[in-house]
């Protein structure tokens, strides 16, 4: 079948799974696996190799498989990374959260990635700022194997040191008090919330990527307290929120141990990333 065609009978099929219209991923699943744009060269046959590939690729969406874990690879900031079930998607509001790491972290700067799943947010500051120290943990060690890959990857092995543990827990003990920057995208999707979720994120994605066992106003109270032993005096503590969380979490970043706390919005205007300054210490009298 040429080009055109698979594309027409994978349009069909997505619209037939209620994910219509289809053509337009089936135009991407066949440009993704096989490097043919049907819409440039329709009448040039698909070799059977890449037909096999594109109808498994197109079955797996029609199952509601997220598109990024069918392809298995995401642009996230500027960098590719290979995805897969093994740890969240890079998602696009994130990457608000890299770009205000960047912006805040000096020269030669230390940054902290908890919660790093596939090594998103690490491998885009490192990769932007030749010159940061990256340090990313995360609990999950299937999560971890996979951003130990990107990192690989994208050459940046020997810039972002992967740790496993509990949040703080799993930095190495010689960056306590010395840490410029820390940002985080941890689970924080409440446990009633998710039957309500599409099934692409639902049935795919790890659950303990998107739900905090302990619920989110633990974790993201125990990030905070973590963030005054860890940061540097004048250092920066990024999380990235639910709207509706945002408030209440930049709330634990006011008092004595902080002296700035905001809400940033994302590119949709929804409040989205809470940002607060470690306290610097009192001037000398
Ligand atoms: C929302 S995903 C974020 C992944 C990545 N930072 C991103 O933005 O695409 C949250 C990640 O936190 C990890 N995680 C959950 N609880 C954790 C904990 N207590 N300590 C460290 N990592 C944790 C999960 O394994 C998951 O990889």
């Amino acid at each position: 079948m040429n080009a055109a065609g698979m594309v027409r009978w994978g349009g069909a099929v997505l619209d037939g799974a209620g994910l219509g219209p289809g053509r337009r991923e089936a135009w991407l699943l066949l440009r993704a696996l096989s490097g043919i744009d049907a819409w440039l060269r329709p009448e040039v046959p698909v070799p059977p190799e890449a037909e096999a590939a594109y109808r498994a690729a197109v079955a797996r969406r029609a199952a509601r498989e997220p598109f990024a874990y069918v392809v298995g690879r995401r642009f996230f900031r500027g960098i590719e990374l290979a995805v897969d079930r093994r740890a969240l998607i890079p998602r696009p509001e994130t990457e608000g959260l890299v770009e205000q790491a960047c912006a805040l972290l000096p020269r030669g700067g230390l940054a902290v990635d908890l919660c790093t799943g596939s090594g998103a947010v690490a491998l885009a500051i490192a990769a932007e700022r030749p010159d940061a120290r990256v340090v990313a943990t995360d609990l999950s060690d299937a999560a971890l194997a996979l951003a130990a890959a990107n990192a690989r990857r994208l050459g940046l092995d020997g810039r972002v040191r992967l740790c496993r543990g509990d949040l703080w827990d799993a930095v190495p003990p010689e960056a306590r008090g010395s840490v410029d920057v820390c940002a985080c995208n941890p689970p924080y999707v409440e446990a009633g919330e998710w039957s309500d979720l599409d099934p692409e994120v639902r049935d795919f994605e790890p659950r303990e990527a998107l739900v905090a066992t302990e619920g989110w106003r633990s974790l993201y109270g125990r990030i905070a307290r973590g963030g005054e032993v860890w940061l540097r005096a004048g250092g920066w503590l990024l999380c990235e929120s639910a709207p509706a969380q945002a408030a209440p979490v930049a709330a634990l970043l006011r008092g004595p141990a902080w002296d700035a706390a905001d809400v940033m919005a994302d590119a949709g205007g929804a409040p989205r990333i809470v940002r607060g300054r470690r306290a610097l210490p009192p001037e000398p009298r």
